[in-house]
């Protein structure tokens, strides 16, 4: 675990986002999902980082589906690092996907040090969508990309803030409050 603060992922909310969202996943969609984002893209042999990569379903997609060369995962806790590094072991992958606990904010990679950079349901946890991030959002997506993108998230927020995600409303119960 990194400094950040207490774990987020423990066992028994992975434990439920896997039964929610199947084998490998802590975020909706599975293989599907991820077909959708990579639709066009050609990342056979090409070296991915995966930020906020959880317990490495995706991961091994990546790798053992759309041919990555090398798939790096990060992610700022360590038990779902555990899962990812056992789920590529099981599936005889760990030559080529590594992981690497992080701290919140800027990467220790060099620059252009990966072809690929993707990343699935981690920016929900980047607490200020208009803050440093923005102007590279901005310089790399364009400022009507970077503000479409800015305001899915800041709904986003407001539905997690009101609490309507929490395990009751997956149960279909309308939180009390
Ligand atoms: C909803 S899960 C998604 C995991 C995976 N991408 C998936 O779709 O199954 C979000 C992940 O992002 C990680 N995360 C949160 N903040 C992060 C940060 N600043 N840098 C890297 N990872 C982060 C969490 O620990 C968690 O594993």
């Amino acid at each position: 675990m990194t400094e950040h603060e207490e774990i987020e992922y423990h066992e028994i909310l992975i434990t439920m986002l896997e039964i929610i969202w199947g084998e490998g996943f802590l975020s909706p969609g599975g293989a599907e999902e991820v077909a959708l984002l990579l639709a066009g893209e050609d990342i056979k042999d090409k070296n991915v980082i995966d930020i906020g990569c959880g317990i490495g379903g995706i991961d091994v997609l990546l790798a053992r589906d759309y041919g990555a060369g090398s798939v790096v995962g990060v992610d700022i806790e360590q038990p779902v690092l555990d899962h990812s590094i056992a789920r590529a072991e099981t599936e005889g992958l760990s030559d080529k996907i590594t992981y690497q606990l992080v701290e919140p904010g800027p990467l220790p990679f060099e620059p252009a040090s990966f072809d690929v950079v993707f990343s699935k349901d981690a920016m929900i946890h980047i607490p200020e969508m208009k803050g440093p991030l923005y102007s590279q959002m901005e310089t790399t997506l364009g400022r009507e990309n970077a503000d479409r993108y800015v305001e899915i998230w800041r709904s986003m927020n407001v539905v997690i803030e009101s609490g309507e995600l929490r395990p009751g409303h997956l149960r279909a119960i309308k939180p009390d409050r």
